[in-house]
């Protein structure tokens, strides 16, 4: 039995703002963002878009995908959708607070009648623990064969846009994958996947606002924020040792070595923290997939979208072995070992 991804799909705003243009509204300028962060653009969703229309447009996206490249029997991307077990959803940025989950907005509008629906809340590593959760599911239903597994946000909702030292940071996407279960014998698919948080870093990336702890009430005075409030030394300092770690024990467990590895696929948080990892780790850096420079940090999106920028781009053959590694607020962080 193998957990194989089957096909890719992505769904970007439109609407491109540059740093050059964020320069004009904050003070801030492309330099010190470039050079701070490795960002030079970010995608951002008009007014009346939310987090599972990007969602759903990503996953249509896979299913388009799986269908048009002959991976499944199905001839349409309605009639693959008929035949989803489960949808896995991460977001920070679901439609709705508490209920109903994203994911179930998504069913909906896919018409995957026979899926369950449920969303993972695991901030920026929530793709990695999506991953894990689908083939979870998969492996334990007899029945069950397929799982789309979807990373979509929103983030500009939730950002203080005359806060430069946040703002300049994140964006709008989603990313998805057609998660199979098959008979495969041989090594494919994913093999491992490493999961842990720290929840005492907890109040350091953290929107206070909104939930049982800071309710909305009708009338309310902000007392609390809420967009994202972030300690950016101490996430960047738990980010590269997390990313780190989690590359190291993934290697040591299933006594890979790093020239076996086709591509690091980290989250793309800040190009830093990627470069501080490689150069802790002695890899080349030319082993991690970094496409932040036009996207920003997407949260549970971005390693999605790096996954189908891959793919698409014909980046990934058959048998090339990848290491996805996320970290995020919680703190959560992770990793996926995938052969494609
Ligand atoms: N433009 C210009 N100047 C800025 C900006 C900006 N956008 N932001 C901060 N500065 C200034 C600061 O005010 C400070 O000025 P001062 O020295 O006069 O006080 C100076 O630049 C240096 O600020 P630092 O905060 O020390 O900058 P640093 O090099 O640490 O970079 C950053 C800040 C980019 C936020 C970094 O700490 C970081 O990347 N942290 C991790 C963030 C992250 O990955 N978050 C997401 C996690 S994933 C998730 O779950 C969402």
């Amino acid at each position: 039995m193998a957990f194989e991804i089957k096909a890719t799909g992505r769904a970007i705003p439109q609407r491109r703002v540059s740093n050059k243009e964020l320069a004009q509204k904050i003070d801030t300028s492309d330099e010190w963002i470039w050079s701070h962060t490795g960002i030079r653009a970010r995608h951002i969703a008009s007014a009346d878009t939310a987090a599972s229309d990007l969602g759903f447009e990503a996953a249509w996206n896979v299913l388009e995908m799986a269908v048009e490249q002959g991976v499944c029997m199905e001839k349409t991307p309605e009639e693959l959708a008929h035949t989803l077990d489960m949808i896995v959803v991460a977001t920070t940025t679901p439609d709705f607070y508490g209920c109903p989950s994203t994911a179930c907005l998504i069913q909906n509008r896919l018409h995957a009648k026979n899926a369950g629906a449920m969303d993972v809340s695991a901030a920026c590593s929530g793709f990695i623990y999506g991953l894990e959760t689908a083939a979870g599911i998969l492996g334990t239903g007899k029945g069950r064969k397929r799982c789309l597994v979807i990373g979509c946000e929103i983030l500009s909702r939730f950002i203080d846009w005359n806060d430069r030292g946040t703002c300049v940071l994140f964006g709008d996407g989603a990313g998805a994958v057609l998660l199979e279960k098959t008979d495969a014998t041989d090594i494919r698919g994913l093999l491992k996947t490493i999961l842990r948080a720290d929840g005492t870093g907890s109040e350091n990336l953290i929107i206070k606002k909104g939930g049982s702890r800071n309710a909305y009430r009708a009338g309310d005075v902000f007392e609390f924020a809420s967009f994202i409030e972030m300690n950016g030394h101490a996430v960047y300092n738990f980010a590269v040792g997390a990313v780190t770690e989690i590359i190291r024990d993934l290697l040591k467990t299933e006594n890979i070595s790093v020239d076996e590895l086709r591509w690091i696929v980290p989250h793309q948080a800040n190009a830093r923290i990627v470069q501080a990892a490689a150069k802790r780790l002695g890899f080349p850096p030319e082993k991690f997939f970094l496409n932040i420079e036009e996207y920003a940090n997407t949260s549970s999106a971005s390693i999605p979208i790096a996954l189908d920028e891959l793919n698409r781009g014909g980046y990934l053959k058959k048998g090339d072995m990848i290491l996805c590694v996320g970290f995020g607020a919680g703190l959560t962080y992770g990793g996926n070992l995938i052969v494609w």
